[in-house]
C-alpha cells in the first residue's frame, strides 16, 4: 500500500455514530478482523486477552442498555467485547509456554530460562500493576482492530462507556479469569450519520511530534 492511500484510509475512518442496521459484514471480512485481534502484538507476547464477538440481536440490545444507550451497540453488524485477564498468573505463563513449545520446539534449557523470565516479569508487579498491564495490551489490540477495519472499509466505533462489571455478568465473564475492558461496534455507516462529513480534530504535527 502506498503512503497516500494509507493516509486516505485514516481520513476516511471516523468514530461512527450511526450504523446502517441492515448492513452486515461479510464473513470473510469478519474473519480477517478477528484475526487482526489474534495476531496483534502484546508485551512479552503473553496475549492477556479474550474477545467476545456478539452477533445476536437481542444480546446487542442488552449491551446497548449498559453502554449509555448508544445506538451503535445495537445497530452495528458485530459488537466486539474486549476483555483482559484480571490478574495474569503463573498459570497463564504456563499456557503461553505450552504454545511456544508447540510452535517453536525450543530446547529444555531455553524453556526453563523463559519460565524464569516470565515469572520474574509477573512477580515484580503488584496485582494492580498486572491488571493495568493486561488492560494496556487490550488497548493495543483495539488499535489493530480499528486500523484493520478502516483498511477493509468497515466502519467502527470504540465504546469505552460499556459498563464492565455489568457486561461481565451479562456474558458470564464474572466466572472466568477475564473482565470487560471496552467494546467496539463494527459495521457500515448510515448515510444519515452527519459525523462522517465533519472535519477531523487533531493537534498539529509540530505540537505532538518531533524528529531528532
Ligand atoms: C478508548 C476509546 C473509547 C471510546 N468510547 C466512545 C464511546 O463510548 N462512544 C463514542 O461515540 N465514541 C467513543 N470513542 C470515539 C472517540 O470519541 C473518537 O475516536 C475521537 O473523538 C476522535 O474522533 P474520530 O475517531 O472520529 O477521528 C472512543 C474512542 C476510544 C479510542
Amino acid at each position: 500500500m502506498n503512503p497516500k492511500d494509507y493516509l486516505e484510509v485514516l481520513e476516511w475512518r471516523y468514530a461512527c455514530k450511526k450504523f446502517d442496521p441492515s448492513a452486515s459484514i461479510d464473513p470473510s471480512v469478519m474473519d480477517a478482523l478477528e484475526e487482526s485481534l489474534r495476531l496483534a502484538p502484546s508485551s512479552i507476547g503473553l496475549q492477556p486477552w479474550y474477545f467476545v464477538v456478539v452477533a445476536d440481536q437481542e444480546l446487542k440490545k442488552s449491551l446497548r442498555g449498559i453502554a449509555m444507550n448508544q445506538s451503535q451497540v445495537e445497530d452495528c453488524s458485530r459488537f466486539v467485547v474486549m476483555c483482559a485477564l484480571r490478574d495474569p498468573s503463573a498459570e497463564d505463563v504456563e499456557r503461553y509456554l505450552a504454545r511456544v513449545e508447540e510452535m517453536r520446539a525450543p530446547s529444555a534449557e531455553k524453556m526453563e530460562a523463559s519460565r524464569k523470565f516470565y515469572s520474574g516479569v509477573l512477580s515484580s508487579r503488584t496485582p494492580e500493576e498486572r491488571a493495568a498491564w493486561a488492560e494496556n495490551q487490550v488497548y493495543l489490540a483495539l488499535g489493530f482492530l480499528l486500523s484493520a477495519a478502516a483498511l477493509m472499509k468497515v466502519d467502527s466505533c470504540a465504546i469505552g462507556s460499556l459498563d464492565g462489571p455489568k457486561c461481565d455478568v451479562l456474558l458470564g465473564l464474572d466466572k472466568t479469569p477475564y473482565r470487560t475492558v471496552l467494546g467496539v461496534a463494527l459495521g457500515y455507516r448510515s448515510p444519515e450519520d452527519t459525523y462522517a462529513a465533519e472535519a477531523k480534530v487533531r493537534f498539529l504535527r509540530d505540537d505532538v511530534l518531533e524528529t531528532r
